[in-house]
């Protein structure tokens, strides 16, 4: 499918709206980087700011981090090791029979990911919702409608040559964090569908995947716009859709990051 860029930025939500920044909103825009703390989301701008004075002695400030889920380094299990040689038909039913942590008491369905089981492109998000806990598949409700409309700016649509996945395979009770044992946890399947997929380009959806899959506490604002690498697969961080959902003056971010991928790819393949 070939779109023109207004058509693109149309499906994305971004036209007519979206407009070039005049010199004094960059500039404003740079002032509130500069303000934005550790652990902010906000992505850094480019230009350099401006010099500062050099501040006066502070006492020793005491920095609160939010909890991050990273994965906790475990030793490989017996089970570990089996899950790194299952096919697809057994990879599934593993997740669907897991109780490898307590999600598997509040879920109704684990959901293991939809899509070309030989994609180009993976997508992974953080975890199922409740209408994905009730349909068994990843990205059906708002934010997914929001990630099929990504996927359609850069000519791609659900199932064709596409794969889907989250972190964790079940819902975490009222949409909380994951938890870094659960991601501990549930790692191992994502790990296997990659293995099994072998995709040219992962796309991680948010925080926790990017986190999660690069193992790092970094901000997502400083992950994103810049290509990175899982195991050796190119690999290009942008924010989750349902923070774009709370946040849509940041789809022009997304669609930065989206052209990033979408050029990795063509020079792939090329
Ligand atoms: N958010 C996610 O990260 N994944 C889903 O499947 C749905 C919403």
């Amino acid at each position: 499918m070939s779109l023109s860029r207004q058509d693109r930025l149309q499906v994305l939500g971004l036209w007519p709206a979206w407009r070039l920044r005049t010199p004094v909103q960059v500039a404003l825009e740079q002032e509130v980087a500069v303000q934005q703390p550790e652990h902010s989301t906000t992505a850094p701008t480019t230009a350099a700011p401006p010099p500062r004075p050099a501040p006066a002695p502070q006492p020793p400030a005491v920095l609160l981090k939010p909890e991050l889920p990273k994965a906790v380094p475990v030793a490989p299990t017996e089970e570990m090791h089996r899950i790194g040689e299952m096919d697809w038909t057994a990879l599934n039913a593993a997740i669907q029979a897991c109780t490898r942590c307590d999600l598997a008491k509040s879920r109704t369905q684990a959901v293991p990911g939809i899509g070309d089981p030989h994609a180009d492109w993976l997508f992974i998000g953080e975890a199922p919702g409740a209408n994905e806990d009730r349909q068994g598949e990843p990205f059906v409700g708002d934010a997914g409608k929001l990630l099929d409309a990504i996927l359609a700016a850069i000519g791609l649509a659900r199932g064709n040559n596409v794969f889907i996945a989250n972190v964790l395979k079940s819902r975490p009770p009222a949409n909380r964090d994951p938890k870094p044992e659960e991601v501990a946890a549930c790692l191992p399947y994502l790990e296997r569908q990659i293995e099994l997929i072998q995709p040219k380009l992962i796309v991680a959806l948010g925080r926790f995947a990017a986190q999660s899959l690069l193992a790092t506490d970094t901000p997502i604002g400083k992950l994103r716009g810049q290509l990175h690498r899982y195991r050796g697969v190119p690999l290009v961080v942008t924010y989750h859709p349902a923070y774009l959902l709370r946040n849509p003056l940041d789809k022009a971010k997304v669609w930065e990051d989206l052209v990033l991928a979408r050029d990795t790819m063509q020079s792939l393949k090329t």
